[in-house]
């Protein structure tokens, strides 16, 4: 299904108007098992038309919209990473697609893949399960790594303009679209310049291949530079109550700019849901977490105080430790919109009660507080992974304080 760029145009998907095209979308939907799900908000809606004998019957399915520079999303959106890649072997097709299915159907309409997770898999299962609703929703994802199509193995980073053109295509095929709504810049390259970068999405952008551009793991001045050269819509870098990096300089450079910030990982990888104890094993080769410092039995039993924090707030809410999490992050901005990722229809309901957590100044200073006495034990990444992670934070100003000077351009070094 090509996406309507028509109705894209307005920039939301919920307020399009009923085209002959939607009306059958929404045959399409209805043939794909889907219904409409409950009510999560006031602000906008995504109809929905579904047929009937008699002619259409009109459904509401609702979720509070947010921002992200210029682009309308879901309140929450749905990281689609772990259906393919990252905390176990890939989950069934049939089962993600319905996983997917059912975000939307809750009022979900921003859905984050890359290239890179499976690889292509994720953009796969997307691409099948968003086909018959393509005009309704938002797709992100990104490109920068070399990845063998054959083999599937990385190898390494690459934004070279020809690259990026080409991992382009190859994502549109996946997701059975002819536009990428928003598509991020993976991880910053250090041999190529971010203007070149901004460059090549800008030439997509022109030939209506893509519409929004966005950053992964940058840090200040390399988006500064990047956002001269195209407006950058979104950042996405971790960040959640554990992982405060992006803090010191990359959301005041967004808040300044009028760019959006997707945190990833907003559930601490699962930590923060509170379901993670010394206990829980990981598996060895499929699983990251495996590898990861904060993840080792002993970590995990030194940062239990930062889950018993969120559960303080949330006996006071009503509200488990994972929704406090995703409600903090709500509360601290209205331009981030978090991309809580599951496998699971129980844990995706879960997630999406944090919409009806609210959380007063008092609560979050709390959290604040309460944070700033905890010593999180543990790295986010291992080694390896880290030296890429950080990159964009090392190439620019760094996003945890001035530990890096940019080799791009001596008169980018410093935050200005
Ligand atoms: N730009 C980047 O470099 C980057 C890096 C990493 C991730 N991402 C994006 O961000 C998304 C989210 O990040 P993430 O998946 O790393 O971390 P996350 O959302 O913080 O946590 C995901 C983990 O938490 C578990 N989980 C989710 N909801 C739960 C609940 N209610 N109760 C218990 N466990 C729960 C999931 O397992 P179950 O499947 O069992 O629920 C999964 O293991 C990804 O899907 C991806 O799209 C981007």
């Amino acid at each position: 299904m090509k996406k309507n760029r028509q109705a894209t145009g307005s920039n939301t998907p919920d307020r399009r108007a009923l085209s002959r095209r939607n009306f059958l979308a929404g045959a399409a939907l209805i043939g794909a098992g889907l219904t409409v799900g409950p009510l999560l908000g006031t602000a906008s809606s995504a109809e929905i038309t579904s047929g009937s004998d008699k002619g259409l019957r009109k459904e509401k399915n609702r979720m509070k919209t947010r921002k992200l520079g210029k682009l309308e999303v879901s309140a929450l959106g749905l990281g689609c990473m772990n259906f393919a890649w990252a905390y176990g072997p890939p989950t069934d097709r049939k089962h993600a697609i319905k996983v997917i299915r059912a975000a939307y159907e809750r009022g979900v309409t921003f859905f984050d893949t890359a290239e890179v997770y499976g690889p292509f898999l994720s953009e796969e299962m997307v691409g099948a399960a968003l086909a018959p609703i393509r005009d309704r929703v938002v797709i992100a994802t990104k490109f920068g790594f070399e990845v063998d199509p054959i083999t599937k193995q990385r190898h390494g980073l690459n934004s070279r303009p020809e690259h990026i053109k080409r991992v382009a295509e190859g994502c549109l095929k996946r997701l059975k679209t002819d536009t990428i709504d928003l598509f991020y810049q993976h991880r910053v390259d250090p041999n190529v310049p971010i203007e070149d970068v901004a460059g090549s999405v800008k030439a997509l952008i022109q030939d209506g291949k893509v519409r929004y551009f966005g950053l992964s793991e940058a840090g200040g001045a390399t988006i500064r530079r990047a956002h001269r050269e195209l407006p950058v819509t979104a950042v996405q870098n971790e960040y959640s109550v554990w992982t405060r990096d992006p803090e010191h300089e990359v959301l005041p450079t967004c808040e300044e700019l009028g760019i959006g910030f997707v945190p990833w990982s907003p559930l601490g990888m699962g930590y923060l849901t509170g379901k993670i104890t010394p206990a829980t094993t990981f598996d060895p080769v499929a699983d990251l977490r495996a590898g990861f410092p904060r993840f080792t039995p002993e970590a995990r039993r030194a940062n239990r105080p930062v889950v018993e924090l969120l559960q303080r707030v949330g006996r006071r809410k009503d509200a488990t430790p994972g929704q406090v999490a995703l409600a903090w992050l709500l509360a601290k901005k209205p331009w981030i919109v978090p991309i809580p990722g599951t496998t699971k229809l129980n844990h995706l309901e879960e997630n999406l009660g944090a919409l009806k957590v609210q959380l007063s100044a008092e609560d979050v200073k709390e959290i604040d507080d309460g944070f700033a006495s905890i010593q999180v034990q543990g790295a986010r990444a291992h080694e390896a992974l880290l030296k890429v992670h950080d990159i964009g934070a090392n190439l620019g100003t760094s996003s945890a304080g001035g530990h890096g000077l940019s080799p791009l351009r001596s008169q980018d070094r410093t935050d200005k």
